[in-house]
């Protein structure tokens, strides 16, 4: 029996959460969806296995290139548990579009959580979460999904719609004169959208938007435009001051 975690976390966010949940289970190994270039296939696993899959919400969807990834590993009739993280706006239809990608890949699905971290554009929404209060619960959460397994309980109600809602554009970060060239920003895209011979931009048709280029840059030379990004902040402030709480479906 393997336990495995199946993440892609572009800011760490979702790797916090995944890490909370599965805190009591017991090691082992990781599957990062967020490497371009891996060979997806050669994930295997078997109906004795446990995996966690953790995506980040991106406009109420799951990631296409850590669904396409998702897609390309092989389940083998693993129980799976689906954990959508969100910066508390929304995850819409996030987990049920997890759901379609790990049967179609052959998991079963046992559980799933719904949590809540940092914003990856606008920080100041959900700042430091998953905090101590989260993780504990979350803790909680994986203690409860691994007895389920134990009992051999079926798949619960996962909430979204089918079809699911049209995806939204995202933003691309440029970087400014702090830029050294160093490459780490495009070496680390999920998406190789940066050009290492020329990394103060990326390629918008390829960019999602992940944040992770932000999040890496040693000097702190990347950003989205001040203008965008105030808008944003602007757009989520209702949705997003009052705290949401994590949900388990079981
Ligand atoms: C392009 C993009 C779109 C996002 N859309 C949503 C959203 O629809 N609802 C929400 O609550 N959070 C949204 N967020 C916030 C992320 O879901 C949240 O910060 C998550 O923890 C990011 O995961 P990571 O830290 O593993 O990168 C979005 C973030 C990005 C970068
Ligand atoms: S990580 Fe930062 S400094 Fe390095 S190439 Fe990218 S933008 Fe420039
Ligand atoms: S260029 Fe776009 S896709 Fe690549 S790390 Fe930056 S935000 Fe993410």
């Amino acid at each position: 029996m393997k336990y495995v975690r199946i993440i892609f976390s572009p800011t760490g966010g979702t790797e916090r959460v995944a890490e909370a949940i599965t805190s009591a289970w017991p090691a082992g190994e990781t599957v990062d969806l967020s490497v371009a270039g891996d060979e997806y296939e050669k994930y295997a696993f078997g109906p004795e296995d446990v995996a966690l899959i953790a995506m980040p919400s991106f406009g109420g969807l799951a990631p296409k290139p850590a669904i396409d990834r998702l897609r390309r590993i092989r389940g083998g009739g693993a129980k799976c548990v689906l954990a959508a993280v969100y910066g508390n706006r929304a995850f819409e239809d996030t987990l049920v579009q997890m759901e379609d990608a790990a049967e179609a890949s052959g998991f079963q699905v046992v559980a799933a959580v719904a949590a809540v971290a940092e914003h990856s554009i606008a920080r100041q929404y959900a700042a430091g979460r998953p905090d101590e209060a989260d993780r504990a619960q979350l803790a909680g959460f994986g203690k409860e999904i691994l007895e389920k397994i134990k009992a051999g309980g079926g798949k619960p109600a996962i909430p979204g719609d089918r079809p699911y809602k049209k995806a939204g554009g995202g933003m691309t970060p440029k970087a400014g004169d702090e830029c050294v060239a160093c490459g780490l920003c495009a070496r680390r895209c999920p998406v190789g959208a940066i050009d290492p011979k020329a990394p103060r931009t990326a390629d918008g048709d390829k960019c999602i938007g992940c944040m992770r280029c932000v999040a890496v840059c040693p000097k702190k030379a990347r950003k989205i435009n001040g203008a965008a990004l105030a808008a944003v902040s602007l757009a989520l402030k209702k949705a997003c001051s009052v705290p949401k709480e994590n949900q388990l479906f079981l």
